[in-house]
């Protein structure tokens, strides 16, 4: 971390006491740190520790005319090469979500043009309510990354997730944005992710079991890594990771013109799994008829990944997955070439899978197979966008 600088936002809660220890811990790692106070924090802890512990003024007021007369507030948001916020309370959270800018702090927020890491700490039920879950969706949404709290006893004598992350942890975020948050910077990434819908009538669709888990972990880990991430999903319920430019479909079709559209890009990932074909689609609601069947007639979906084979804006990296329950590589192998991308990245669905959250992974290209045995999804999307980065480099 040496040189870097580090906007410290210290908010208002008993893990207030932490973020003293993060400072000592970010200055032994090289980095300087500049400390915000909130009305909140400076009721746990003082300016005058923070100041002593970072050997810079510590700023606390918006209308502070000592501190802008030094440095203006806009100007404190932008000099660091990342903001921290730590510990991020409910109302902070809420408040950065819905962009008020009432304090200095979030003044701050709302003005930065920096990444911003967030890491809440507040009591379990604060954070499993529904609208702190919504504010961490928006917040990520927006591009901001949100640390998941820590799970055990808390100060306030309950017990679950809400406690902030340990110290070394929080650094350990930090560097880690420092040295791989540039890795894929300047790149752009194409993922899809989830199943299509294909619609029957106005209320009924052809559809199938993908989650989206994967395409979604894969999109973030990309993101982490500095790039600029297109996701094209199709419908699930999953959460926007950080940093993800989303895009919501339905059908195939909508997914290849979308795709279509984001181009050009460095790499493109194929996670979804795309259905197959598509239905003559009724525009009012099959009616039941006693003893008569309605007869499907479908017809064969475009396919992307292929289209993007042999597209005058191919992505240099283009990427495919293949689910498969038997002969898993021998159909890969097969896949790839058929496709014309450059890996397939195969995995055995013949276990639990589809909406589970392990995968074992064989990473086929022309010239070798890589294995991943029974990773989470995390860490094979993590790993994934390691060797993107290898290969775009
Ligand atoms: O042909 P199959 O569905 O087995 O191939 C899977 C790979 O092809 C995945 O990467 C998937 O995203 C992609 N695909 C696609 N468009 C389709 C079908 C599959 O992009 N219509």
């Amino acid at each position: 971390m040496n040189g870097k600088r580090v906007l410290l936002i210290v908010g208002g809660g008993i893990a207030a006491y932490k973020a003293c220890e993060l400072v000592r811990t970010l200055r032994k790692a090289g980095a300087s740190v500049r400390c915000v106070l909130t009305a909140g924090g400076a009721q746990f802890i003082t300016a005058m520790t923070l100041a002593a512990l970072s050997e810079q003024p510590v700023h606390t007021n918006l209308f502070d005319l000592k501190d802008e007369a030094e440095m203006g507030h806009i100007q404190l948001s932008r000099e660091a090469d990342l903001v921290v916020v730590c510990p991020a309370t409910a109302d902070l959270l809420a408040r950065m979500a819905a962009g008020i800018a009432d304090d200095l702090a979030t003044t701050l927020l709302l003005a930065t043009d920096k990444p911003v890491l967030v890491v809440p700490a507040m009591n379990v039920r604060m954070w499993g309510h529904a609208a702190t879950r919504r504010n961490v969706m928006q917040l990520r949404a927006d591009g901001v990354s949100v640390m998941e709290p820590d799970e055990g006893p808390m100060a306030c004598g309950e017990f679950g997730p809400g406690r902030l992350p340990e110290v070394d942890a929080i650094a350990a975020e930090i560097s880690n944005h420092f040295t791989n948050g540039h890795r894929l910077a300047g790149k752009h990434v194409i993922v899809t992710a989830g199943p299509t819908h294909e619609p029957i009538d106005p209320v009924r669709y052809i559809a199938n079991r993908s989650s989206g888990k994967q395409g979604f972990a894969i999109a973030g880990a990309l993101a982490a890594l500095g790039a600029r991430v297109s996701l094209i999903a199709g419908p699930v319920a999953l959460p926007t990771p950080a940093g993800v430019r989303r895009i919501d479909v339905e059908t195939a079709r909508e997914m290849a013109a979308t795709v279509e559209a984001a181009l050009p890009a460095d790499a493109a990932v194929m996670v979804a799994a795309v259905a197959d074909w598509r239905a003559e689609a009724a525009t009012i609601k099959i009616k039941k008829q006693a003893g008569a069947l309605p007869t499907l007639s479908l017809t064969e979906n475009p396919d992307i990944l292929a289209g993007l084979a042999h597209h005058p804006q191919r992505p240099g990296l283009l990427i495919g997955f293949a689910a498969e329950t038997n002969d898993v590589l021998e159909h890969a192998i097969a896949k790839r070439q058929r496709k014309g991308c450059d890996w397939i990245v195969a995995n055995d669905v013949s276990g639990d899978v589809m909406g589970g959250d392990a995968n074992t992974i064989h990473i086929i290209s022309a010239n070798r197979t890589e294995s991943w045995d029974r990773l989470p999804k995390d860490e094979v999307a993590r790993k994934l966008a390691e060797k993107i980065a290898d290969a775009l480099q």
